[in-house]
């Protein structure tokens, strides 16, 4: 199994730890990549993406890569430590830069047979929120399946973490059920989504890309993403 892994910072603390613990017990096949090291300027707002393609994007040269790793990986786990009760900057910025890949424009059929670990760590709050923010990216992005590993660690490095024991439990669990569980497809309320969006799309008037993609897609008639999922 193939892995992308994505860090929302560039140290090694507790959240990189935990992160990459688990996507060692998953498999060995890992790629890696680190924000800001790997993407360091924020979105634009340009709409180039939107409006001429994801190749247009003044930084595709650095996202173009993450986003092809996570379509040729199986399993994709993004670390982000809780900063100030969300996600960090560099990490929502990532997701700025991909959002095109979202269901409501031009979801990549790929995304649409992936699992997702989301992992957070906060010394006292607010890391829940996070991994369920996380989580809202895959879901639109067409990912059926997330794992949230929230954690409260009261600690400022991974040296001083007391709940190790209870980390290593969570994740031997959910790697074993990853590993176990190969073959996910996309719940009622993502099929759902798509429908709603696919009507959107239809009357669409404003990106003429994504009303095409959908056109050639064949997702106006009666293909669907998932349907080629093997
Ligand atoms: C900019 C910044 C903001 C933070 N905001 C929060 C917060 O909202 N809630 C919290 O409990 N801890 C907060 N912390 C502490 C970290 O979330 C916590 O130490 C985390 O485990 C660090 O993960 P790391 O070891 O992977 O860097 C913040 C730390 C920083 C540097």
């Amino acid at each position: 199994m193939k892995i992308t892994l994505i860090h929302g910072q560039n140290h090694k603390g507790s959240t990189y730890h935990i992160a990459r613990m688990t996507a060692e017990k998953i498999s060995s096949n890992i790629e890696e990549f680190f924000f800001p090291r790997d993407l360091s300027e924020g979105c634009s707002g340009c709409l180039a993406c939107l409006y001429k393609g994801r190749e247009f994007c003044p930084r595709a040269e650095q996202v173009t890569p993450i986003l092809n790793s996570m379509l040729s990986s199986d399993v994709i786990i993004i670390g982000s430590p809780t900063y100030v009760f969300e996600m960090t900057g560099h990490l929502k910025n990532f997701f700025e830069h991909i959002y095109t890949a979202w269901i409501a424009h031009r979801p990549e059929e790929a995304m649409f047979s992936k699992t997702a670990v989301v992992v957070s760590t906060a010394a006292g709050g607010g890391m829940k929120s996070v991994t369920k923010s996380m989580a809202r990216q895959m879901f639109f992005l067409g990912i059926p399946k997330t794992y949230q590993l929230p954690f409260r660690v009261m600690a400022a490095s991974w040296e001083d973490v007391k709940i190790k024991d209870k980390i290593i439990k969570k994740t031997d669990k959910i790697a074993r059920e990853i590993v176990k569980k190969r073959k996910v497809t996309p719940g009622f309320k993502q099929k759902f989504i798509f429908s709603i969006m696919r009507s959107m799309q239809k009357k669409n008037d404003y990106a003429p890309l994504d009303k095409k993609y959908w056109e050639e897609k064949n997702w106006f008639r009666k293909d669907r993403p998932w349907k080629h999922i093997k």
